[in-house]
């Protein structure tokens, strides 16, 4: 069964844990994600963004999810929609089976933001549907970024309480110098500590940090060893991570990372056999691959043996 977002959630945020929130667009994706979630022993969230869902059809990711959540009854999961747009997309998401929906209106001013919000968390919350949303703009920060800019970009931890009270939104996520996919940062990773504590002291409930992809060196070398380009490429280092947990991370939201590592796989087999066409032959050792990192990042966010 499908478990209320808030409910794995909250555990996370009262024991000090992160839960991995894995992004996926097929059949081995979620495969992946709940053979890791079997092996460590984790709770998980699985996410599907607007762009995923066109790909499958909705009732396909739903059916999906429910079919994996019967096979693994012992296994905390929650559906969630991965950056909703609108109110309706959420609507839509909500009234097809997700137990949980970000609403993303973030690059609205803060009163528009909190309008929509409020309306999302009003819709799911008579459905027992728990909501996400987001303050601040996802983008990395360099080094001589000054306070002034700092400030328009990341989350103010003020605006946060309010916005948090008012909405009564389950969790935010708070911009504090990430950004998705392969490209996180220019000079050294950044991220503001101090700002996501600030925000957990405010708001008190669970936080999510977007553009949650370490892309480790080995995921890297296997990507770059099958002819892969993936120049620039910067993740979040393994112990900002387990910093931002810390400060207050409870859901950890990844995607990059898998697609590098899937990918990789598939290029070798690729490289390796070119007369090779059935499918099951590269996509097994990708699945295998995506199943590594997820394991090593349920150990890494303190989620592994919660279960
Ligand atoms: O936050 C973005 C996720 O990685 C989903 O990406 O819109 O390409 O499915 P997507
Ligand atoms: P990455 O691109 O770092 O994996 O982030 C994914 C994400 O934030 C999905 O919402
Ligand atoms: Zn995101």
């Amino acid at each position: 069964m499908l478990l209320q977002g808030n409910e794995i959630l909250q555990k996370a945020h009262k024991e000090f844990y992160g839960v991995g929130a894995f992004n996926f667009v097929n059949y081995e994706m979620l495969r992946a994600i709940f053979e890791a979630a079997h092996e460590a022993s984790s709770p998980i969230f699985i996410q599907a963004s607007e762009g995923a869902i066109k790909y499958m059809g909705i009732d396909m990711v739903v059916d999906m999810a429910k079919t994996m959540a019967r096979s693994y009854p012992h296994i905390p999961v929650a559906l969630h929609l991965d950056h909703g747009t609108s109110f309706d997309s959420c609507k839509n998401a909500i009234e097809a089976g997700f137990t949980s929906v970000m609403i993303d209106a973030s690059h609205h001013e803060f009163e528009e933001n909190l309008e929509i919000t409020k309306r999302v968390v009003e819709f799911a919350h008579q459905r027992g549907v728990s909501v996400e949303a987001e303050l601040g703009r996802l983008m990395g920060i360099e080094d001589n970024i000054s306070v002034d800019e700092k400030d328009a970009v990341l989350v103010n931890p003020k605006e946060a309480e309010i916005f948090v009270k008012e909405s009564g939104v389950d969790y935010l996520a708070p911009a504090i110098g990430t950004s998705h996919g392969a490209f996180k940062f220019k000079g050294e990773p950044k991220l503001d500590f101090e700002r996501l504590q600030e925000v957990k002291r405010l708001t008190n409930i669970p936080l999510v940090l977007h553009g949650a992809s370490a892309i480790p060196e080995y995921v890297r070398e296997s990507f770059l060893s099958t002819g892969g380009d993936l120049k620039g490429s910067k993740g979040v280092p393994f112990d900002f991570l387990q910093e931002s947990v810390k400060g207050g991370i409870n859901k950890v939201n990844t995607d990059t990372d898998l697609r590098i590592a899937f990918m990789a796989e598939v290029r070798k087999v690729a490289n390796n056999d070119p007369t090779q066409f059935d499918l099951r032959k590269f996509f097994t050792p990708g699945i295998e691959a995506m199943k590594k990192v997820i394991v090593e990042r349920m150990h890494i966010l303190g989620s592994a043996g919660r279960i």
